[in-house]
């Protein structure tokens, strides 16, 4: 379900008369690297970016499309790689057949290199100044890279079939899924030019509400279809899913008692941007 704003539409159609193209006679590669992209997903990412924005530097707006795109390349190409047979072996992505199948796994992985490399060329081209993009190329690259995301993508695949403590769990999501979704609050704030305490705050909140984010994902894998998600389900067996470590009923629990406790993370932030974050929770998370 994607959270409806108005500037998300708006966005959604800079995305697709600015999604760069691949050079070159290569038959299919061009259309590989757009493909999933183009097929949608929830925006989540750009929605948190553009939501701080919107709130704290409306005028800034335009000048932080290009930044949203190159953080949805990012994680797009986290999802392509996420498919593939050495990952969890998923056919289907955002209701489209997987690279990896429409293709060959070459392709596979290099439109997620391509993705993950071009993703800074868009953020480093963007309208702001030079500081402010080093700053956002940095938010990105720590929480996307080995300090964040990919090192969570090694632990959940390395330990299938282990049983982690909840403890390990939290720091195999915090880093598979919170921190870039930390970052894309925090990149807002760099684009706003929001003091330190300010950042800190908004990526604290931004941390839990990553973790939650997986939570949810992780009971959708156990409760919903693949017609529904444009992803299969039921795929989560061998993982340290929060449901294979919690229970479906107690995983549910856990979820409705986090949604609670994000209000005290919320109270640390500027009124208008709380009030702007809850709303996001509550439409999403039905919190
Ligand atoms: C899926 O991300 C991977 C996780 C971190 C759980 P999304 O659920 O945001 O996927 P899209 O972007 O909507 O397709
Ligand atoms: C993947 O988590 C998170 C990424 C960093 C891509 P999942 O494996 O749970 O994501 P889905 O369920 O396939 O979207
Ligand atoms: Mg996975
Ligand atoms: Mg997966
Ligand atoms: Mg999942």
């Amino acid at each position: 379900m994607r959270v409806k704003a108005e500037f998300l539409d708006s966005f959604e159609s800079y995305l697709r008369e600015n999604l760069p193209s691949v050079e070159g006679f290569h038959p299919h590669f061009s259309k590989a690297y757009q493909e999933i992209i183009l097929a949608g997903g929830k925006r989540f990412r750009p929605l948190l970016l553009l939501s701080v924005v919107h709130t704290c530097a409306p005028s800034l707006m335009k000048n932080a499309y290009p930044v949203a795109l190159g953080l949805e390349m990012l994680h797009t190409y986290s999802l392509i790689h996420d498919d593939l047979p050495a990952m969890d072996d998923a056919d289907l992505r955002r209701g489209e057949t997987t690279l990896h199948v429409a293709y060959d796994e070459v392709t596979a992985i290099l439109v997620g290199d391509a993705l993950n490399t071009d993703a800074f060329c868009q953020i480093s081209q963007a309208p702001l100044s030079a500081e402010t993009r080093i700053e956002l190329v940095q938010a990105l690259a720590q929480n996307g890279g080995s300090g964040g995301m990919v090192i969570g993508q090694a632990i959940d695949c390395e330990f299938e079939d282990k049983r982690l403590s909840q403890k390990e769990l939290e720091f195999l999501h915090t880093n598979k899924t919170a921190r870039l979704i930390a970052a894309s609050l925090l990149m807002g704030a760099i684009i706003c030019d929001l003091d330190a305490k300010s950042r800190d705050n908004i990526y604290s909140f931004g941390l839990k509400l990553g973790l939650l984010f997986q939570i949810q994902d992780d009971i959708i894998d156990a409760t919903s279809s693949a017609e529904a998600e444009g992803k299969p389900t039921g795929n989560d067996e061998h993982k340290n899913s929060f449901v294979n470590l919690l229970g479906l009923e107690e995983a549910i629990q856990y979820k409705e008692d986090f949604i609670k406790s994000l209000n005290d993370e919320l109270n640390t932030l500027d009124k208008k941007l709380a009030d702007e974050l809850d709303h996001i929770v509550k439409e999403y998370f039905n919190g």
